[in-house]
C-alpha cells in the first residue's frame, strides 16, 4: 500500500463518512468502510433507512418552503449527496438561504466546494454541542436573519448526542433564539426499532463508539418528542420516518413500519 493509503486506513471512521457509504457516495476511506459494513451485519436495512430519512427531509423542506420559509439552518447536515436542502429550497424558492453545520471536515470541504457559486448557501464546520458558536459564527450571521422565520433541521443527527441533559438542553438553546413562525424538523433513532435487538443493538452503539469520534444512542418516542418542548407538531404529528406527512403512504416499511428505524416529525414555534 502507497503512503496516501496508509494514513487513509489509519484515519478513523467517521458517522458523516459511514452514512455516505450507506447511501451509495464515494466519499468516504476504508476505515468507514470497515465500519459500516460491521453496522450492516448486525442491521442490513441501514442504507434502507438512510434512503428513507433523505426522502423524509425532502419532503420537510419542501412543507417549509410551501409555509414560506426561506431560510434553513441545517445542523448535522452531512456530506453532499442527492436532494441537497438548497437544491430542493431553491428550485421551489431561489431565494432561500441554507446554512449547513458539521463537525466532520469532509462534510464541510465537500458541501462548500459543491457551493463555491452559490451565494445564498454556505457551509461551516460547528458542533451542535455548541450552538452558541455556531449561531456566533460570522459566516452564519451574514446570511440568516433571525428576525425571520427560520427552519432548524436536525435530521438524523440527535441520535449522535448521547448524554440526554446536553442533547435537550442544546435543541432548547437553538429552539429559543428561533423567531415566530419558525420551524424545527426532526428525525431520530428509534428506540423501539432498535432496543429489542438488543446485542445487536449495543454491537452497533459500541461500533461508532470504538471506530468514530462520536457516540451514539436511540431514544423512544416520548424521548424524541420532549425535543419539541412547547412547539406545535404539525400534523401528522411525531410519526416513523416514511409516514411523514401521509401516515397512509405506501412504503417498503409497510409490513413492520418500525423497520424505518426512525421517527419523524416537523413543529412551528407560535
Ligand atoms: C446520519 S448523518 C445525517 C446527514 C443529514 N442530516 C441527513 O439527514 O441526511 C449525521 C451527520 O451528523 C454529523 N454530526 C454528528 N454529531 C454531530 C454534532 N455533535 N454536531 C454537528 N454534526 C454532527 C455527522 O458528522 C454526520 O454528518
Amino acid at each position: 500500500m502507497d503512503t496516501a493509503g496508509q494514513v487513509r486506513r489509519q484515519k478513523p471512521a467517521t458517522a458523516a463518512r459511514m452514512y455516505d457509504y450507506y447511501l451509495g457516495g464515494i466519499h468516504n476511506f476504508p476505515a468507514d468502510r470497515e465500519a459500516a459494513d460491521r453496522v450492516m451485519e448486525q442491521f442490513p436495512m441501514f442504507p434502507v433507512i438512510a434512503q428513507a430519512n433523505r426522502r423524509f427531509l425532502g419532503r420537510a423542506v419542501e412543507f417549509l418552503v410551501g409555509a414560506g420559509i426561506r431560510q434553513f439552518l441545517d445542523i448535522g447536515s452531512g456530506i453532499p449527496t442527492e436532494g441537497n436542502v438548497h437544491e430542493i429550497a431553491q428550485l421551489a424558492a431561489p431565494d432561500s438561504r441554507v446554512v449547513y453545520v458539521d463537525t466532520d471536515p469532509v462534510a464541510v470541504a465537500e458541501s462548500l466546494e459543491l457551493l463555491e457559486h452559490n451565494e445564498l448557501a454556505t457551509a461551516i464546520r460547528g458542533d451542535l454541542r455548541e450552538p452558541r458558536a455556531i449561531l456566533d459564527h460570522p459566516r452564519l450571521t451574514k446570511l440568516l436573519d433571525f428576525d425571520q422565520p427560520v427552519g432548524l433541521l436536525l435530521a438524523a443527527v440527535l441520535h449522535f448526542l448521547s448524554d440526554d441533559a446536553e442533547a435537550y438542553d442544546c435543541v432548547g438553546q437553538l429552539v429559543d433564539v428561533l423567531p415566530e413562525g419558525s420551524y424545527l424538523v426532526i428525525s431520530a433513532a428509534a428506540a423501539e426499532s432498535f432496543a429489542p435487538a438488543g446485542k445487536q443493538t449495543q454491537a452497533v452503539i459500541d461500533v461508532y463508539r470504538q471506530r468514530t469520534t462520536t457516540s451514539a444512542a436511540s431514544r423512544n418516542h416520548d424521548e424524541i418528542q420532549r425535543f419539541f418542548g412547547d412547539l406545535e407538531l404539525v400534523k401528522p404529528g411525531l410519526v416513523w420516518l416514511h409516514q411523514w406527512p401521509d401516515p397512509t403512504a405506501s412504503s417498503e416499511f409497510d409490513d413492520d413500519p418500525s423497520r424505518s428505524g426512525e421517527w419523524a416529525g416537523v413543529a412551528v414555534k407560535r
